[in-house]
């Protein structure tokens, strides 16, 4: 069982954000500040200790983020989020216990992680540096007794420049993959070789530069490529000049502001300026004025659109290939050939254009000529026509880049087979990936857009980061709301809350405080919260949870919850609403009559095999719904017997899903221990550090039908000769593998409930074990998917056979 760690908050988020905050605020002013670290001396993860700039603007350490992901770092002290300008290890973060980072004494500066293994070294050799010190600028550099420096992070940029940071032809800046991760992303920034200071995508399909406008020249665009010292600069005032004849002020130019030059994970390279009171971040400068003209940003086929914000869209006649992830952009729902009987037909899309991947370039023609060369030529997917002055005809081979803009006077015209174009239209509505579910329904924090920029499996673990990030970055988001937000929610936004279904709907605190008896019977716990048992007005038996720790603002929250509130499916337990007042935060679900299944399977009553193979394939139908029905990224995080709820007839309901989103865990260490406290359940995955996908679910629906077989937990501990441990579950693994290798008749027998008395089908007995085997694999690769599992268990569902089989 998950350990509790969050203290039960009935005060509101205020008062805890500035006891927060103040303490962090004496124990950094108590604690001694220094800004070097001498030769022979270590930092290490756990004491938090830091090197601070001689004037406090920034801070250098381990950054930590999410479960247990940290990065040494400099970061801005006092910007809300404390914003990183530079990492030394962005793709491999190291443990959050036992990493260290050492100024060696052979001059070499060492990030070592809980293995003893080199993560990163500064590679200088010299026994002449004396420290490693930070300085007022947020440079971290190496040097002597003298001040000669060896090393320098400024050489070394991740996404950010800093005033008085040179840029040079052997930088380059990349953007990290998304909200909520550091790792290098596919935009980046840097001298080309023509000397022009450059924006890149570098994605899995293809590679496009975007800026400056590359439908321009060098020196149309203002840039000129003939000095080839290729340097760049940019002051405290906020001047950029380069050696390519870039120029460019920020629009607060001045003294006396902090600024930083980032290349976003959208795309866009922007100025920023810190508003030294509220400590947010203020764009006075960006490359891209029009965020859709950013190349990659939907994949191949997608189409950028502004809703008014940026959002992706797949064009008539295609699909999005992997939901949820747009760098996988869209595919068609046709079979292109070239055979002459196949009947096409054009479908245009207006406003819209394709950057490249033109077949041909054809100037004052008419459409129908255009449309000619597109028809007769077998490679030409769409064609685009330009009505501006004399005709444009371009046709394209393949689709990327693509964008929607009130500006663009022209079309496209996608070819279609006729079959699938008559019953197409050309209208394009930003999605926003998430169950399917309408947009006006999600509101997310931020454009979602920006969500969706990431790699394929990654797309899980990154929303779940998204939303983990530490505690106190969460309380000062709060804070900001309780500032700038909180009495000002539009009216709309309620009304649109409300309307979302007769079913969904928010109660009120003293609604629920009344069915529930002021929280009188408590009929669970867990590691989100207590549950207690309540009745409606309407009288409809509810439980409602009440979360412990601390959450959202009340904004995000809503919209997140509301989208757990669609999710309908017979095998996951229903949730009929929530609450969110203050510090508040419940959750109203329908009530089980049975409760959880561990009540059942590890008491003295136990369970009848027809019901525990039902359990087994309905907890699979269940899950398989949430990863692959309602979008590969619901992954429950949690599945374990006291989560599968029972109704009357003993059919199985998951409970708890999506609560991994809703809840900002710290990035403390004590998060660390949580995970090792529940550790019988979980991947080994989360001990790795991997990232977390839906395998992470097989694996622990795996632990679950094992011991739904054989009737005891096997996900404890135990402890074999001293040192070596092995838990109960690997020890029965290996010897089942064992015994099935060697044909071992009876190892069914064996292994069975023996409380079952023999009344069991022998056929699903073995099914549900070989199942079971397959679903724990180290290797997330060799784990069946829940899909194929309920196919598996589909097979031996035989009514015939349920009933008291003996073999
Ligand atoms: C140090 O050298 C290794 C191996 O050549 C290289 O991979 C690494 O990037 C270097 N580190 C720095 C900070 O230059
Ligand atoms: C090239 O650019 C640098 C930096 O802007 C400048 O100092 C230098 O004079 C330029 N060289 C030429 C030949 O223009
Ligand atoms: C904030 O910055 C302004 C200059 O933009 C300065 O005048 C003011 O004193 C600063 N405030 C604090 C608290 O540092
Ligand atoms: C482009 O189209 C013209 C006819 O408009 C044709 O003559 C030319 O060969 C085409 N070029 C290519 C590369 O297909
Ligand atoms: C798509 O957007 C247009 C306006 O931009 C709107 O008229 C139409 O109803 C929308 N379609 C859907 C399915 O929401
Ligand atoms: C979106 O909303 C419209 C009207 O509000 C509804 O007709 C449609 O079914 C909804 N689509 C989905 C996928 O829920």
């Amino acid at each position: 069982m998950a350990t509790m760690r969050m203290r039960t908050s009935t005060s509101p988020h205020f008062p805890s954000f500035f006891v927060v905050s103040f303490s962090v605020l004496f124990s950094s002013v108590l604690s001694e500040t220094r800004n070097f670290l001498p030769i022979g001396f270590t930092l290490s993860v756990e004491d938090s200790d830091f090197l601070t700039s001689p004037d406090k603007t920034f801070t250098c350490g381990f950054y930590g983020m999410g479960e247990n992901a940290y990065w040494f770092s400099v970061w801005f002290t006092n910007s809300m989020d404390r914003t990183v300008v530079w990492m030394a290890n962005r793709d491999t973060p190291v443990n959050g216990q036992g990493s260290r980072i050492s100024l060696r004494k052979d001059g070499a500066m060492v990030l070592t992680d809980v293995d003893g293994s080199t993560i990163w070294e500064s590679n200088t050799t010299s026994t002449d540096v004396s420290k490693a010190e930070l300085l007022d600028s947020g440079n971290l550099v190496l040097k002597d007794s003298r001040g000669k420096i060896f090393w320098q992070s400024f050489d070394f940029p991740t996404d950010t420049l800093l005033p008085h940071q040179v840029f040079t032809k052997s930088t380059k800046l990349i953007s990290r993959l998304g909200r909520g991760t550091y790792s290098s992303g596919y935009f980046s920034f840097f001298f080309d070789n023509n000397n022009v200071l450059t924006l890149l995508y570098d994605g899995p399909d293809i590679s496009s530069i975007y800026w400056p406008n590359p439908d321009f020249n060098v020196f149309a665009n203002g840039r000129t490529n003939y000095n080839s010292s290729r340097i760049a600069v940019f002051d405290e005032l906020g001047n950029f000049l380069s050696s390519d004849l870039l120029q460019f002020s920020a629009s607060d130019m001045g003294f006396g502001i902090r600024r930083r030059l980032t290349m976003d994970y959208d795309g866009n390279l922007r100025l920023y300026s810190l508003n030294n009171e509220t400590g947010l971040w203020v764009t006075t400068w960006e490359a891209m004025l029009e965020p859709c003209k950013v190349h990659g940003i939907c994949g191949k086929n997608g189409i950028c659109v502004y809703t008014p914000e940026p959002k992706c869209s797949c064009p008539p006649g295609y699909e999005v290939t992997e939901p949820g992830n747009w760098n996988k952009g869209c595919k068609p729902k046709f079979i292109q050939t070239c055979s002459r009987s196949q009947q096409v037909t054009f479908v245009q899309v207006p406003q819209v254009d394709f950057y490249g991947f033109d077949l041909n370039y054809s100037q004052s023609i008419s459409r129908d000529s255009c449309l000619k060369l597109c028809l007769e030529d077998c490679r030409c997917a769409a064609f685009s026509y330009r009505l501006s002055g004399e005709g444009l005809c371009y046709t394209k081979s393949a689709l990327f880049n693509g964008y929607r803009s009130p500006d663009f006077p022209g079309s496209i015209y996608l070819k279609l087979p006729a079959s699938v174009g008559r019953f197409e239209s050309a209208n394009l509505n930003g999605t926003d990936p998430i169950c399917g579910l309408n947009d006006s329904m999600i509101m997310m924090g931020s454009p979602s857009m920006y969500d969706s920029i990431s790699k394929g499996v990654r797309w899980a673990y990154l929303y779940w980061f998204a939303f983990s990030i530490g505690v106190l970055e969460i309380l000062f988001i709060v804070s900001a709301w309780w500032f700038f937000g909180r009495h000002d929610m539009p009216d709309s936004m309620e009304e649109g809350y409300r309307a979302i279904t007769s079913q969904f709907r928010k109660f009120s605190y003293t609604e629920l405080k009344k069915a529930t008896k002021n929280f009188k019977e408590e009929i669970g716990r867990g590691g989100s919260g207590a549950v207690y048992k309540g009745v409606l007005v309407d009288e409809r038996a509810v439980a409602v949870k009440r979360l412990e720790g601390s959450y959202q603002g009340e904004d995000v929250f809503w919209a997140e919850v509301s989208t757990i509130g669609k999710i309908n499916h017979m095998n996951l337990v229903r949730m009929w609403g929530f609450c969110s007042e203050a510090s508040h935060r419940l959750l109203v679900y329908e009530y089980m009559e049975n409760q959880s299944l561990d009540k059942h399977l590890f008491s003295t009553s136990s369970l009848g095999w027809k019901e525990r193979f039902q359990v087994a394939l309905g907890t699979a139908k269940g899950l398989a719904y949430l990863h692959h029905e309602c979008l590969e990224w619901v992954i429950h995080c949690d599945v374990k017997p006291e989560n599968i709820l029972l109704d009357t007839e003993f059919e199985p309901k998951i409970s708890d899903f999506g609560l991994a989103k809703l809840s900002q865990r710290g990035s403390s260490n004590s998060e660390f221990s949580r995970i090792r406290g529940t550790k019988g359940y979980m991947a080994p995955e989360w001990a790795l550090n991997l990232p977390i996908t839906a395998k992470v679910d097989v694996y622990s629906y795996g632990v679950v039908i094992l011991e739904v077989v054989k009737g005891i937990r096997l996900s404890n501990w135990i402890r074999e000769d001293g040192e070596a441990q092995e838990s109960e579950l690997t020890r029965f693994v290996r010897v089942m593998k064992r015994k099935i290798k060697c044909g071992e008749e009876s190892w069914i027998e064996e292994i069975v409930d023996p409380r079952l008395d023999g009344k069991y089908s022998r056929r699903q007995a073995k099914k549900i074990v070989e199942v079971g085997i397959s679903c724990v694999e180290e290797d997330r690769n060799e784990r069946p998917t829940m899909d194929s599992i309920v196919q598996a268990l589909l097979e031996c569902e035989d009514p015939s056979s349920v009933f008291a089989t003996v073999l």
